[in-house]
């Protein structure tokens, strides 16, 4: 029996086994939130209504006790999921009184360090839950579409994406690295199967602490056969374009309860716009418009509005304080206040935060450099125009991976694609064509400075039944990140593994 079916159960008895996620108390009543990990219900120990010691068990739940317990069924629209659970009896597993967590604004790391424990907090269940529709939408998507999935190797022999991130072990006395992508075992399953996809953990020594990077990571690669880069835009966009479906339709109520707005995210159902490097180098400098809007022009106006959000935060943090100095104040009403105050100040570091970056974004896009890759604030500045997301195509082949195809008509460019996310997210997919010219990837690899003999594998594909071929690669905690809209990485995976961060 689960909150969630509570519904089917309406006037019956039922018996519900959870953890006490809030409680209050009224003359003679005690009112439980349970928390079973589909849902939540108001359950209701009235004691006039069961026997002293019941009611005794009721007043000294504390958050997180863990119980059993019997009730009816009642509706009520007021409350969550519009039923209550009227108590008859109630059995404690475990009495807890001292959880770390309360309801009182914790800093970031305070719950990063409590992270075991921070997953059960209504905002990260529901983000969860998110990511849980997602990995299944992926797959749904990918299996109804034909591709068979398939795992790439985690110990590799080589570098994928640049010898820079590799993380090294220890395999049997030699050194391996952990694996930075699937792609190259991908293209080879592919001239096996045709369409493949692989989803799995990809591992990156990113010795930054940044909002977008994860040394762990999990990255969903299809590779196709006979695919070129406008077939891999093609599917990229059907691709993003059923996820977010799916999330529209199956998680609109832990939409809710995370504040995403729906209606910003439906946006993203529209054709994403397709540019090349040249085009989107422009518009990063404020060369060209779009719809009206100029990069630099509207950066400056951000930097003005934050500054008067700054302003108003101060003003109203010192308000307060102020007020709570009152003689006579009630605790209840400084309660309130404190962290109402509290609140105000987490949002002060936001705006904080804002107020260092906008004005490096204004000067990294006033200062971007023709032919160099595109930066995190180069990513924030370009999406930021953009109510869907984008495909920047064509770059400049000095700045991407040594697989990658180079443009037929003109040399400069390799048929690299990235997908970048609106609402100044930035990258969640990178892909291409792959060069299939084995003369062109050996002069790619020496150029890359890679050891050739452990691409002598890699390059069999050339030599046996080359054909084109394209692929990509979404990277999960990236995706759930910007469908939340969160602010970090860090949320959008239960136990995230990062730059100064193992535990828990
Ligand atoms: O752009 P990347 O490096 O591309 C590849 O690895 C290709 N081999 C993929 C392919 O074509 N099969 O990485 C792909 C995606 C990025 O767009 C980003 O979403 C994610 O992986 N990603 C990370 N996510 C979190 N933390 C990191 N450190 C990430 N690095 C890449
Ligand atoms: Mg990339």
């Amino acid at each position: 029996m689960y909150i969630k079916d509570l519904s089917n159960f309406k006037d019956n008895d039922v018996t519900l086994k959870g953890w006490v996620s809030n409680k209050r108390d009224g003359k003679g009543l005690v009112f439980v939130i349970l928390r079973d990990g589909t849902g939540l219900c108001q359950c209701i120990i009235d004691s006039s209504k069961v026997d002293p010691g019941v009611f005794e068990n009721a007043s000294s739940l504390g958050l997180e006790s863990s119980l059993i317990l019997k009730g009816k069924v009642v509706e009520d629209s007021r409350q969550l999921g519009g039923f209550e659970v009227h108590v008859s009896d109630l059995q404690i597993l475990q009495l807890v009184k001292d959880y770390p967590i309360a309801k009182k604004e914790h800093g970031v790391d305070f719950l990063m360090d409590k992270r075991h424990l921070w997953l059960r907090s209504g905002r990260q269940w529901a983000i969860l839950k998110i990511r849980n529709c997602i990995i299944f939408s992926i797959h749904s998507f990918f299996q109804k579409e034909g591709f068979v999935e398939m795992d790439a190797p985690i110990f590799t022999g080589n570098a994928c994406e640049g010898t820079s991130t590799l993380f090294e072990t220890d395999y049997y006395g030699e050194p391996a690295y952990l694996s930075q992508s699937g792609q190259l075992y991908g293209e080879a399953m592919a001239m096996a199967m045709g369409k493949i996809y692989t989803f799995g953990p990809t591992f990156r020594a990113e010795k930054s602490k940044t909002r977008r990077h994860l040394s762990e990571f999990w990255m969903i690669e299809p590779e196709m056969a006979f695919f070129d880069i406008f077939d891999n835009m093609d599917l990229i966009e059907k691709f993003l374009h059923a996820v977010i479906s799916d999330v529209l339709e199956k998680c609109s109520a832990e939409l809710e309860i995370i504040g995403r707005d729906k209606e910003s995210l439906r946006k993203s159902l529209a054709k994403f716009p397709r540019l090349t490097y040249d085009e989107a180098v422009q518009i990063i400098k404020g060369e060209k418009d779009v719809d009206g809007q100029n990069s630099i022009v509207s950066l400056e106006e951000l930097l003005k509005n934050t500054e008067l959000k700054q302003k108003e935060l101060n003003a109203e943090i010192e308000q307060r304080e102020e007020k709570i100095k009152t003689p006579g104040m009630k605790k209840g009403e400084i309660n309130f206040n404190q962290n109402k105050i509290n609140q105000l100040k987490n949002d002060l570091k936001d705006v904080e935060e804002d107020l260092r970056n906008i004005p490096q974004w204004i000067e990294s896009a006033k200062n971007f450099e023709y032919g160099n890759d595109f930066g995190g604030s180069d990513e924030t500045v370009i999406t930021r125009l953009y109510d869907s997301p984008i495909m920047v195509y064509d770059w400049p082949h000095e700045v991407k991976a040594f697989y990658l195809k180079r443009n037929p008509e003109n040399d400069r460019f390799a048929r690299g694609v990235d997908v970048l996310a609106p609402e100044g997210y930035g990258e969640i997919v990178g892909g291409g064509e792959r060069e299939t010219n084995e003369a062109l990837l050996k002069e790619k690899i020496i150029e890359h400075d890679l050891p050739m003999s452990e691409f002598e594998w890699y390059l069999d594909l050339r030599r046996y039944g080359s054909v084109p071929h394209a692929g990509f690669g979404l990277g999960l905690e990236r995706l759930v990140t910007w469908i939340c809209k969160l602010k970090h990485v860090r949320e959008s995976i239960p136990f995230p593994r990062m730059y100064g961060r193992l535990m828990p």
